[in-house]
């Protein structure tokens, strides 16, 4: 990690002063002074600021239950960000890993840990994800087969990794939303991607809500938020 980071993560100083701090000597690596901040250190490093060591914070690794009609970014744009909803100290270190759109639902992941986010988002890792779709309309025969085979999205030159879809048991009510409701799930995060699938195969997507990614399923309220716990983030580590 870069010392600027490291300094940031282990004081309540802002960005600003970390960098000012670092860059006027008051800060020591292995007993040397170090003026750069983007001098790499590793977690067995000695630092110092002032004359005492530094300790980063341990990593935080969190669930958050998206409502529609929030965004999943740092910032609020049409729609607030996500971010709001949590009431936590220095919420600016936390990053949301992999998006959402503004109508999607469901279970989002956020934490401070740059290389565990970029690990489970990475297309190498074909992480799954799994959303319950509402339809705008039944299925035409043959949809579970396309996906399962890939299916080329428009303006893409490669098709989609093979995807599973299936058919939720409708209860005696025959609730016709329920009817109309899949679970799709997918190894990969192209741009509208659940959205531009089914679009492919003649259809809409009305309701989208992201339901599990790898083993984590989302098991709290809308709009609420909770600490994974260390098995939970040891699933999604890769
Ligand atoms: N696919 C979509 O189309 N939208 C999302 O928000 C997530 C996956």
């Amino acid at each position: 990690m870069r010392l600027d980071k490291f300094v940031l993560r282990s004081t309540q100083l802002s960005k600003p002063s970390v960098i000012s701090c670092i860059e006027s000597g008051e800060v020591r690596v292995n007993q040397d002074v170090i003026t750069d901040a983007r001098y790499q250190v590793h977690e067995n490093n000695y630092i110092e600021y002032q004359g005492k060591q530094l300790v980063p914070r341990p990593f935080r690794y969190l669930m958050f239950n998206k409502p529609v009609d929030t965004i999943c970014s740092n910032v609020d744009g049409d729609y607030p960000s996500i971010l709001n909803y949590l009431e936590i100290e220095n919420k600016d270190e936390l990053h949301i890993a992999g998006r959402l759109d503004a109508d999607t639902t469901g279970l989002v992941l956020i934490t401070d840990d740059g290389r565990w986010s970029f690990n489970i988002m990475k297309p190498e890792t074909h992480c799954e994800k799994t959303y319950r779709v509402t339809l705008a309309k039944p299925l035409i025969e043959g949809v579970a087969q396309r996906f399962s085979e890939g299916l080329l999205l428009q303006g893409e030159s490669k098709p989609t990794l093979p995807a599973k879809l299936e058919h939720i048991e409708v209860d005696s009510t025959h609730d016709s939303i329920a009817e109309l409701q899949v679970l799709l799930t997918i190894s990969e995060g192209r741009y509208h991607q659940v959205k531009r699938m089914f679009f492919t195969v003649g259809n809409k997507v009305r309701q989208l809500h992201r339901e599990n990614i790898g083993n984590l399923t989302i098991d709290i309220p809308a709009g609420t938020w909770r600490y994974l716990t260390i098995d939970e983030v040891k699933s999604l580590t890769y």
